[in-house]
């Protein structure tokens, strides 16, 4: 039977953070902070399948979002406002005059209150928090929950809940950079599916232009296998400008109900990650960091292109483009999504 343990892990300036680690049956495990609802570790066959650090110093000072969870609005939000039901709401701005990933002080800088359960096929914890009416300049208390269910078929199950006391918008997503191959080997040769027909062009601060262009043709084609690095060096404005993938695919037939949407297969290990979500969209980026620019387990200088995200979404700055599904969560309702990763 799959179990839990709890180990504590350093202090935040918020109080003591505590490390939970569910292991399956086959002892693949994964490991979740109570500070910034936090994926620090996920254990494959003895291997490390993420980037992170080894202790909590490194999600307390600046990090690229390792593992976290992104709220309240992940990804960008053009010029940090939007507007809803006729008032204008201007959000801190962290990127240039934009809001990236909620604000300076996003959900992945709070402590998490977290419940756990085990069953028979899996280990589950639950990280609950109410952020405050005006936190980064967002309407409404938002009470939310995210569970991190991990089974014994080696899948992570990745659910959240959210509800609002005023009109607001959520957009929660998980920014595990996955390494697949293990030890933080170079993604570019791994092989990558991804269901869309069409990606979310960008202009120069990385804000969506408003269209949907279709892929055929380019280097954003991905619906037959292809090496993630086989067009990342090419003179495509879109991937010169963001050096590699660092964009949204509009997942094809989004309906909300729970579909696959992406494989990720390792030729070298022979391991596969299998990727269903019930949103619309997938912002994949390829670790396009300078080397150096930031550290990973050991203190150990990031290499570029050792890690790939797939953090499903609504499309960024949704909030300001109409023609994009509406990120609103009206009183009354429940936001409620899934996200599912499976080790193959
Ligand atoms: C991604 C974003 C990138 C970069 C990264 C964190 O979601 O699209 O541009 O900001 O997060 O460093």
């Amino acid at each position: 039977m799959p179990s839990i343990s709890v180990t504590p892990w350093g202090n935040s300036p918020a109080g003591p953070v505590e490390r939970f680690t569910l292991t399956n049956d086959s002892g693949n495990s994964i490991s979740v902070l109570s500070y910034g609802a936090i994926i620090q570790s996920i254990r494959m066959d003895g291997q490390e399948m993420i980037l992170g650090y080894d202790d909590l110093s490194g999600y307390l000072g600046e990090y690229p979002y390792y593992g976290a969870l992104v709220g309240r609005y992940g990804n960008r939000i053009a010029g940090a406002r939007f507007a809803l039901d006729g008032t204008t709401y201007v959000l801190d701005a962290n990127e240039n005059a934009n809001q990236l990933h909620g604000g300076s002080v996003g959900f992945n800088r709070h402590p998490w209150q977290v419940e756990q359960t085990t069953t028979e096929d899996s280990a589950t914890v639950m990280l609950s928090r109410i952020s405050p009416d005006g936190e980064m300049g967002f309407p409404g208390n938002l009470r939310v929950s995210c569970s991190y269910a991990w089974t014994n078929d080696n899948t992570l199950r990745i659910h959240y809940t959210a509800t609002t006391d005023k009109d607001t918008i959520v957009n929660l997503t998980n920014h595990a950079y996955f390494s697949i191959g293990g030890g933080g080997r170079s993604v570019l040769d791994q092989m990558l599916r991804l269901d869309a027909d069409r990606y979310t062009p960008v202009d120069a601060q990385q804000i969506p232009t408003g269209q949907l262009t279709e892929v055929a043709g380019t280097p954003f084609d991905f619906r037959v296998a292809k090496a993630v690095g086989k067009d990342i060096a090419s003179d495509h404005p879109q991937i010169a400008r963001a050096g590699g993938y660092d964009h949204n695919w509009a997942i094809n037939g989004y309906d909300g109900s729970l579909r696959e949407f992406a494989l990720l297969s390792d030729p070298v290990s022979g391991r596969s990650l299998r990727c269903f979500t019930t949103e619309p969209g997938v912002q994949v980026f390829t670790t396009n960091f300078t080397p150096g620019e930031f550290t990973v387990r050991d203190g150990a200088p990031v290499q570029p292109h050792t890690g790939i995200c797939l953090e499903t979404q609504h499309f960024p700055d949704s909030p300001n483009q109409a023609n994009f599904q509406t990120p609103l969560l009206k009183v009354g309702d429940t936001y409620n999504t899934t996200t599912v990763y499976r080790f193959e």
